[in-house]
Protein backbone atom coordinates (compact mmCIF):
# COMPACT_ATOMS: atom_id res chain seq x y z
CA UNK A 1 0.00 0.00 0.00
CA UNK A 2 1.32 3.75 -1.03
CA UNK A 3 2.15 5.71 1.66
CA UNK A 4 0.32 8.92 1.68
CA UNK A 5 3.38 11.74 1.85
CA UNK A 6 3.66 15.72 1.05
CA UNK A 7 6.48 16.70 -0.25
CA UNK A 8 7.77 20.35 0.99
CA UNK A 9 10.21 22.09 -1.46
CA UNK A 10 12.30 24.19 -2.56
CA UNK A 11 13.51 23.41 -6.49
CA UNK A 12 16.71 23.30 -6.44
CA UNK A 13 18.68 20.88 -8.56
CA UNK A 14 18.47 18.04 -6.20
CA UNK A 15 14.71 18.82 -5.13
CA UNK A 16 13.77 18.53 -8.97
CA UNK A 17 15.38 14.77 -8.82
CA UNK A 18 13.65 13.94 -5.49
CA UNK A 19 10.54 14.87 -6.89
CA UNK A 20 11.48 12.74 -10.40
CA UNK A 21 12.23 10.00 -7.77
CA UNK A 22 8.92 10.05 -6.01
CA UNK A 23 6.99 10.53 -8.65
CA UNK A 24 8.56 7.43 -10.75
CA UNK A 25 7.73 5.06 -7.67
CA UNK A 26 3.35 5.24 -7.22
CA UNK A 27 3.52 2.15 -5.87
CA UNK A 28 5.28 2.99 -2.93
CA UNK A 29 4.45 7.13 -2.85
CA UNK A 30 1.07 8.16 -2.76
CA UNK A 31 2.11 11.83 -3.60
CA UNK A 32 -0.63 13.83 -1.93
CA UNK A 33 0.55 17.31 -2.72
CA UNK A 34 3.74 19.40 -3.47
CA UNK A 35 4.23 22.56 -1.60
CA UNK A 36 6.94 25.13 -2.01
CA UNK A 37 8.61 27.28 0.36
CA UNK A 38 11.27 29.79 0.03
CA UNK A 39 14.83 28.35 0.19
CA UNK A 40 17.21 27.65 -2.46
CA UNK A 41 16.30 30.16 -4.69
CA UNK A 42 12.53 32.87 -4.21
CA UNK A 43 9.17 31.30 -3.94
CA UNK A 44 8.21 32.30 -6.60
CA UNK A 45 11.15 30.60 -8.53
CA UNK A 46 10.67 27.45 -6.88
CA UNK A 47 7.19 27.22 -7.07
CA UNK A 48 7.93 27.40 -10.83
CA UNK A 49 10.33 25.08 -11.21
CA UNK A 50 8.38 22.40 -8.55
CA UNK A 51 5.54 23.23 -11.72
CA UNK A 52 7.75 22.32 -14.77
CA UNK A 53 9.76 19.42 -13.10
CA UNK A 54 6.19 17.97 -12.26
CA UNK A 55 5.23 19.05 -16.37
CA UNK A 56 8.18 17.26 -17.57
CA UNK A 57 7.28 14.13 -16.01
CA UNK A 58 3.42 14.41 -17.03
CA UNK A 59 2.23 14.78 -13.26
CA UNK A 60 -0.76 16.34 -12.04
CA UNK A 61 -0.02 16.37 -8.47
CA UNK A 62 -0.94 19.80 -7.50
CA UNK A 63 1.48 22.45 -6.62
CA UNK A 64 0.74 24.76 -3.35
CA UNK A 65 3.06 28.12 -2.37
CA UNK A 66 3.97 28.11 0.98
CA UNK A 67 6.09 30.76 3.20
CA UNK A 68 8.40 33.10 0.95
CA UNK A 69 10.24 33.06 4.25
CA UNK A 70 11.34 32.42 7.89
CA UNK A 71 9.25 32.58 11.16
CA UNK A 72 11.72 34.92 12.57
CA UNK A 73 14.97 35.31 10.11
CA UNK A 74 13.91 38.53 8.26
CA UNK A 75 14.92 36.53 5.50
CA UNK A 76 16.05 33.40 3.37
CA UNK A 77 20.00 33.11 2.61
CA UNK A 78 19.47 31.39 -1.01
CA UNK A 79 21.81 29.24 -2.50
CA UNK A 80 21.59 30.43 -6.54
CA UNK A 81 25.66 29.85 -6.04
CA UNK A 82 24.51 26.16 -6.33
CA UNK A 83 21.52 25.88 -7.89
CA UNK A 84 22.02 28.89 -10.48
CA UNK A 85 20.17 31.59 -10.39
CA UNK A 86 16.91 30.14 -11.90
CA UNK A 87 17.03 27.48 -9.24
CA UNK A 88 17.72 23.99 -11.64
CA UNK A 89 21.17 24.78 -12.63
CA UNK A 90 20.05 27.01 -15.85
CA UNK A 91 18.33 24.64 -17.63
CA UNK A 92 15.79 26.45 -19.70
CA UNK A 93 11.98 24.26 -19.23
CA UNK A 94 8.96 24.94 -20.79
CA UNK A 95 6.52 27.66 -18.89
CA UNK A 96 4.36 25.07 -16.78
CA UNK A 97 0.46 24.74 -18.24
CA UNK A 98 -0.94 25.11 -15.46
CA UNK A 99 -0.22 27.61 -12.34
CA UNK A 100 -0.09 26.64 -8.37
CA UNK A 101 -3.62 26.42 -6.99
CA UNK A 102 -5.11 29.78 -4.71
CA UNK A 103 -4.71 27.62 -1.74
CA UNK A 104 -1.75 28.63 0.91
CA UNK A 105 0.42 25.88 1.27
CA UNK A 106 0.11 25.97 4.79
CA UNK A 107 -3.53 25.66 4.62
CA UNK A 108 -2.89 22.54 1.98
CA UNK A 109 -0.71 20.60 4.38
CA UNK A 110 -3.68 21.62 7.18
CA UNK A 111 -6.45 20.18 5.25
CA UNK A 112 -4.53 17.29 3.41
CA UNK A 113 -3.76 15.61 6.88
CA UNK A 114 -7.06 16.33 8.53
CA UNK A 115 -8.86 15.13 5.28
CA UNK A 116 -7.07 12.00 4.90
CA UNK A 117 -8.48 8.63 6.13
CA UNK A 118 -4.74 7.48 7.25
CA UNK A 119 -1.69 8.78 8.83
CA UNK A 120 0.06 11.20 6.23
CA UNK A 121 3.94 11.32 6.17
CA UNK A 122 5.22 14.61 5.77
CA UNK A 123 8.51 14.76 3.52
CA UNK A 124 9.78 18.65 3.79
CA UNK A 125 13.31 19.26 1.74
CA UNK A 126 13.59 22.73 2.44
CA UNK A 127 13.64 24.86 4.96
CA UNK A 128 10.93 24.13 7.37
CA UNK A 129 9.00 26.76 7.49
CA UNK A 130 5.51 25.48 6.12
CA UNK A 131 5.46 22.54 8.34
CA UNK A 132 6.27 24.60 11.50
CA UNK A 133 3.31 27.00 10.54
CA UNK A 134 1.28 24.33 9.78
CA UNK A 135 1.46 23.07 13.45
CA UNK A 136 0.93 25.79 14.74
CA UNK A 137 -1.93 26.91 13.25
CA UNK A 138 -3.26 24.01 14.05
CA UNK A 139 -2.06 21.52 16.48
CA UNK A 140 -4.39 19.22 16.29
CA UNK A 141 -3.36 17.57 12.68
CA UNK A 142 -0.60 15.64 14.86
CA UNK A 143 -2.81 12.79 15.47
CA UNK A 144 -3.03 12.37 11.71
CA UNK A 145 1.05 12.26 10.65
CA UNK A 146 2.62 9.32 10.40
CA UNK A 147 5.96 10.95 10.45
CA UNK A 148 8.20 13.99 9.24
CA UNK A 149 10.97 12.61 7.54
CA UNK A 150 13.22 15.76 6.49
CA UNK A 151 16.52 16.36 4.84
CA UNK A 152 18.63 18.82 6.72
CA UNK A 153 20.91 19.11 9.78
CA UNK A 154 24.37 17.95 10.91
CA UNK A 155 25.74 16.24 13.78
CA UNK A 156 29.10 17.42 12.60
CA UNK A 157 30.23 20.44 10.31
CA UNK A 158 27.48 22.26 7.84
CA UNK A 159 27.58 23.75 4.78
CA UNK A 160 26.76 27.33 5.33
CA UNK A 161 29.55 29.94 5.62
CA UNK A 162 30.90 29.17 8.91
CA UNK A 163 30.66 25.65 8.95
CA UNK A 164 28.53 25.02 11.86
CA UNK A 165 24.84 24.88 10.41
CA UNK A 166 23.16 23.19 7.22
CA UNK A 167 21.44 25.33 4.82
CA UNK A 168 17.80 23.95 5.29
CA UNK A 169 18.00 24.52 9.15
CA UNK A 170 20.54 28.01 9.03
CA UNK A 171 17.52 29.17 7.13
CA UNK A 172 14.56 29.07 9.70
CA UNK A 173 15.98 27.18 12.68
CA UNK A 174 12.90 28.01 14.32
CA UNK A 175 10.80 26.57 12.41
CA UNK A 176 13.44 23.89 12.76
CA UNK A 177 13.04 23.36 16.75
CA UNK A 178 8.85 24.21 16.53
CA UNK A 179 9.22 20.41 14.30
CA UNK A 180 11.60 18.60 16.56
CA UNK A 181 10.20 19.67 19.90
CA UNK A 182 6.95 18.85 18.44
CA UNK A 183 6.68 14.78 20.03
CA UNK A 184 6.05 13.53 16.84
CA UNK A 185 8.01 11.00 15.14
CA UNK A 186 10.55 12.84 13.27
CA UNK A 187 13.60 11.38 11.41
CA UNK A 188 16.44 13.72 10.28
CA UNK A 189 18.24 13.06 7.00
CA UNK A 190 21.42 15.41 7.68
CA UNK A 191 24.40 15.90 6.00
CA UNK A 192 26.30 13.16 7.83
CA UNK A 193 24.58 10.52 5.63
CA UNK A 194 24.02 13.51 2.48
CA UNK A 195 27.74 14.17 2.28
CA UNK A 196 27.91 10.34 1.20
CA UNK A 197 25.45 10.61 -1.68
CA UNK A 198 27.69 11.76 -4.20
CA UNK A 199 26.64 11.54 -7.36
CA UNK A 200 30.31 10.67 -9.37
CA UNK A 201 31.92 10.61 -12.57
CA UNK A 202 30.86 6.74 -13.18
CA UNK A 203 26.78 7.54 -12.67
CA UNK A 204 26.69 10.57 -14.17
CA UNK A 205 27.80 8.41 -17.67
CA UNK A 206 25.52 5.89 -16.67
CA UNK A 207 22.70 8.39 -16.92
CA UNK A 208 23.69 9.74 -19.89
CA UNK A 209 22.81 6.00 -20.95
CA UNK A 210 19.02 6.53 -19.83
CA UNK A 211 17.06 6.94 -23.11
CA UNK A 212 14.38 9.35 -21.80
CA UNK A 213 13.52 13.60 -21.06
CA UNK A 214 13.48 13.32 -16.90
CA UNK A 215 17.43 11.30 -17.37
CA UNK A 216 18.53 13.97 -20.12
CA UNK A 217 17.22 16.94 -18.02
CA UNK A 218 18.45 15.58 -14.76
CA UNK A 219 22.12 15.54 -16.87
CA UNK A 220 22.02 18.73 -17.85
CA UNK A 221 21.20 20.18 -14.79
CA UNK A 222 23.52 18.04 -12.23
CA UNK A 223 26.10 18.97 -14.38
CA UNK A 224 26.16 22.41 -13.75
CA UNK A 225 25.89 21.65 -10.21
CA UNK A 226 28.86 18.96 -10.60
CA UNK A 227 31.75 21.85 -11.48
CA UNK A 228 30.36 24.03 -8.87
CA UNK A 229 30.47 21.68 -6.36
CA UNK A 230 33.91 20.97 -7.67
CA UNK A 231 35.13 24.34 -7.44
CA UNK A 232 33.78 24.12 -4.02
CA UNK A 233 34.99 20.95 -2.54
CA UNK A 234 37.77 20.22 -5.04
CA UNK A 235 36.41 16.61 -5.99
CA UNK A 236 33.79 15.60 -9.00
CA UNK A 237 30.62 14.89 -8.15
CA UNK A 238 27.51 16.35 -7.00
CA UNK A 239 25.46 15.62 -3.61
CA UNK A 240 22.07 14.64 -3.90
CA UNK A 241 20.95 15.51 -0.57
CA UNK A 242 16.73 15.61 -0.82
CA UNK A 243 17.38 12.35 -3.29
CA UNK A 244 18.56 10.58 -0.24
CA UNK A 245 15.14 10.73 1.59
CA UNK A 246 12.99 9.35 -0.84
CA UNK A 247 15.38 6.62 -0.88
CA UNK A 248 15.19 6.27 2.92
CA UNK A 249 11.36 6.24 2.18
CA UNK A 250 11.86 3.62 -0.61
CA UNK A 251 14.27 1.48 1.17
CA UNK A 252 14.89 1.57 4.75
CA UNK A 253 17.89 -0.33 5.14
CA UNK A 254 19.67 1.89 2.87
CA UNK A 255 20.37 4.19 5.66
CA UNK A 256 21.91 3.85 9.57
CA UNK A 257 20.68 5.54 12.61
CA UNK A 258 19.54 6.01 15.99
CA UNK A 259 16.77 7.48 18.15
CA UNK A 260 18.99 10.44 20.33
CA UNK A 261 18.07 13.69 22.05
CA UNK A 262 18.72 16.81 19.67
CA UNK A 263 17.93 20.30 19.65
CA UNK A 264 18.07 23.32 17.14
CA UNK A 265 20.16 26.21 18.59
CA UNK A 266 18.34 29.55 17.98
CA UNK A 267 20.15 31.82 20.98
CA UNK A 268 23.55 32.01 19.60
CA UNK A 269 23.80 34.12 17.06
CA UNK A 270 27.08 33.19 16.72
CA UNK A 271 25.93 29.60 16.06
CA UNK A 272 22.40 29.82 15.44
CA UNK A 273 20.84 26.96 13.19
CA UNK A 274 23.28 24.33 14.33
CA UNK A 275 21.79 20.92 15.16
CA UNK A 276 23.04 19.58 18.41
CA UNK A 277 22.42 16.07 18.86
CA UNK A 278 23.44 13.95 21.75
CA UNK A 279 24.31 10.50 19.64
CA UNK A 280 25.62 8.81 22.69
CA UNK A 281 22.71 9.78 25.34
CA UNK A 282 24.28 8.73 28.14
CA UNK A 283 22.07 10.48 30.70
CA UNK A 284 19.39 8.75 29.11
CA UNK A 285 17.53 12.16 28.24
CA UNK A 286 14.08 11.63 26.01
CA UNK A 287 15.16 10.66 22.45
CA UNK A 288 12.94 12.85 20.22
CA UNK A 289 14.68 12.37 16.79
CA UNK A 290 16.14 9.46 14.12
CA UNK A 291 19.21 10.69 13.45
CA UNK A 292 20.66 9.13 10.11
CA UNK A 293 24.42 8.84 10.36
CA UNK A 294 25.31 6.39 7.52
CA UNK A 295 24.20 5.39 4.29
CA UNK A 296 24.92 2.60 1.65
CA UNK A 297 26.30 5.02 -1.13
CA UNK A 298 26.02 2.34 -4.29
CA UNK A 299 22.55 1.26 -2.80
CA UNK A 300 21.30 4.49 -3.06
CA UNK A 301 22.75 5.60 -6.91
CA UNK A 302 20.93 2.52 -7.64
CA UNK A 303 17.83 3.47 -6.22
CA UNK A 304 18.69 7.06 -8.03
CA UNK A 305 19.55 5.31 -10.96
CA UNK A 306 16.50 2.71 -11.13
CA UNK A 307 13.51 5.26 -10.71
CA UNK A 308 14.82 7.49 -13.22
CA UNK A 309 15.18 4.52 -15.63
CA UNK A 310 11.65 3.58 -14.77
CA UNK A 311 10.33 6.36 -17.19
CA UNK A 312 9.41 5.62 -21.08
CA UNK A 313 10.50 8.81 -22.73
O1 LIG B 1 21.81 21.51 2.60
C1 LIG B 1 21.19 20.92 1.50
C2 LIG B 1 19.75 21.31 1.42
O2 LIG B 1 19.66 22.71 1.17
C3 LIG B 1 19.00 20.66 0.25
O3 LIG B 1 17.65 20.52 0.59
C4 LIG B 1 19.16 21.64 -0.86
O4 LIG B 1 18.12 21.56 -1.83
C5 LIG B 1 19.04 22.93 -0.10
O5 LIG B 1 17.65 23.18 0.09
CA1 LIG C 1 15.96 21.36 -0.94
Amino acid sequence: MAIPIIIDCDPGTDDAVALMMAVAAPEVFNVLGVTTVGGNVSLELVTQNALKVLELVESDIKVYKGCSRPLVKPGIMDADYVHGLDGLGGVVLPEPNRQAEAKHGVDFIIDAIKSHPEPVTLVPIGPLTNIAMALVKDPSIKKNIHEIVFMGGAMRGGNVPGGYAEFNIFNDPHAAQVVVTSGLNIAMIGLDVTHDALMTEDYFERLGLINNVPAKFMTEMLRATFEIEKKRYGFGGCFLHDPCVIAFLFDRSLVTGRHCPMFVEIGSPATSGQTVVDWHNWQQSPANVFVADSINTQGFLEVVMSLIERYKH
